[in-house]
């Protein structure tokens, strides 16, 4: 059967969506009460890429809505930029942060485009990442008091995900060195982020099912799935450790509400090597343990997936953040290391593309986690230099056709087999900042001219349209 024949016979509700996330598409964010978050000092000390204008959604939300519109998607991601509501992350209320969603929301609704809301896309308000972040407990009971205010504000939304991407965050700030507060490998803070993150997590769903409200809530985790380059135990046991670390810990503590033994083995095993430590202080698995069946949904990114060998040399690693293939490379000590498989094409960014590990991702989580309910595909997407021609002609982003198209292919094969996901959000609706990589790294299906503003139509919007349309 073609994969039109197979999306028609989808269920009614399908979601087909655009991602997007506040800071990587709003601008604005000198105006109208707007705190500073993590990013806008650093960034500008390090003079290679500006937050400001972004894809001016603060302005031009009502164009991006009209396009998702015309082009058969049914719902939005967008997150709400903490700083806008709280500009210190905690104190009074900026009213005029709250009206700018409620105008989105509305617009949104009013197009039948529905809006899922994540409360924290890696945009830590400044003030609080000073004070260390995720690692400085406070931060949770500020993240709490945001998660009630806003609950109780945008009435309107039912859709919420916590926090994107808990190990991104962990990863990219004290693994990975390219998030600020730019640490190498500093073992002991990224899974201590990790917990607290967590942590957060849970304490917010509990909330939220106590405010007994209409909607749903569920976090997002991006998950790779890792395989040994070649099928040796010492490999196997590299790929084991590096699953643990990137993905088992976090699905774990948030759908089975504990850390499990095996998995606690080699985690501990890893922190032993790295001479770091994991703090989990009474009560915090209780709170775990409430909110790991609650979760309405769960959002998985899904955008590669990591092929390794045994390594146990010290750690280095050098992250590709220029689009100039081969470049990176990664070396965790104890853990393993990072290898290319040449049976497998990679991005410029050195990306794998291999959709069949979101197959056996898809697989693995719905056996290992019984309490995970439904799932959205909640980002998807290809990294790529487009090329604008001219105006009146659409912009061939081919290469991103055929990766969401086999990936797409994977999620209905899982489906068949009982995999219940029931959305597929394509990240990006339009081009966006890129966190690290800044503008030349396009994933989104409306092409964007930075210096205008002005939106273009992608080969892959034309496709993606055709797709949703099947369903109508
Ligand atoms: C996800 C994030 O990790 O991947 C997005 O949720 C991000 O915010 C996307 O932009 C793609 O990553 P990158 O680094 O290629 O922009």
């Amino acid at each position: 059967m073609t994969l039109l024949n197979r999306v028609r016979a989808l269920p009614k509700g399908f979601v087909w969506g655009g991602a997007t996330a506040a800071y990587q598409v709003e601008g604005s964010t000198k105006v109208d009460g707007k705190g500073k978050t993590m990013w806008d000092d650093y960034l500008k000390k390090q003079g290679r890429f500006a937050p400001d204008p972004a894809s001016d959604f603060y302005n031009r939300y009502s164009e991006d809505i009209h396009l998702s519109k015309e082009y058969g998607l049914n719902a939005i991601r967008v997150s709400i930029a903490w700083t806008r509501i709280f500009p210190k992350g905690y104190g009074k209320p900026n009213q005029e942060g709250v009206a700018y969603y409620h105008r989105l929301f509305k617009e949104c609704l009013d197009n039948g485009v529905e809006p899922y809301v994540s409360l924290h896309h890696f945009d830590s308000p400044a003030t609080l990442f000073e004070d260390g972040d995720w690692l400085n407990r406070k931060n949770i009971d500020y993240f709490v008091d945001y998660a009630r205010f806003c609950f109780k504000e945008f009435t309107e939304v039912t859709n919420w995900f916590t926090i994107n991407e808990l190990i991104s965050l962990a990863y990219s700030q004290y693994i990975q060195g390219n998030f600020p507060p730019n640490h190498h490998f500093d073992v002991t803070s990224a899974i201590q982020a990790q917990h607290n993150e967590l942590l957060a997590h849970a304490r917010v769903v509990n909330l939220y099912k106590s405010l007994n409200l209409k909607g749903r809530i569920g976090l997002i985790h991006v998950l790779e799935n890792v395989y040994p380059i070649v099928a040796t135990p010492e490999n196997q046991h590299a790929a084991d450790l590096q699953y643990a670390f990137m993905n088992q810990f976090l699905l774990d503590g948030t759908f089975k509400g504990e850390y499990t033994p095996e998995t606690m083995t080699l985690i501990n095993e890893l922190l032993d090597i790295n001479n770091a430590k994991l703090e989990i202080q009474d009560g915090d698995l209780d709170e775990l343990k409430k909110a790991s069946t609650q979760n309405d949904f769960f959002g998985l990114n899904y955008y590669q997936s990591k092929f390794v060998k045994t390594y146990h040399g010290e750690s280095e690693n050098h992250f590709n953040g220029t689009g100039e293939k081969g470049t990176s490379s990664f070396k965790f000590k104890g853990v393993g290391e990072t290898v290319k498989n040449p049976d497998v094409p990679t991005t410029d960014w050195d990306w794998n593309i291999y959709p069949e590990g979101l197959y056996d991702i898809l697989k693995r989580i719905t056996k290992e986690y019984p309490n995970i309910k439904t799932i959205y595909i909640t980002e998807n997407g290809l990294g790529y230099k487009d090329k604008f021609v001219n105006e009146n002609t659409v912009i061939d982003d081919s290469p991103r056709i055929d990766y969401i198209e086999q990936h797409i292919e994977k999620i209905l094969q899982a489906r068949s087999e009982g995999v219940d996901v029931q959305g597929y959000f394509v990240w990006s609706l339009q081009d966006q900042f890129s966190w690290a990589n800044g503008y030349n790294k396009r994933y989104g299906l409306f092409y964007v001219d930075f210096e205008t503003q002005k939106r273009y139509i992608k080969k892959s919007a034309q496709w993606f349209k055709e797709l949703a349309d099947t369903m109508k």
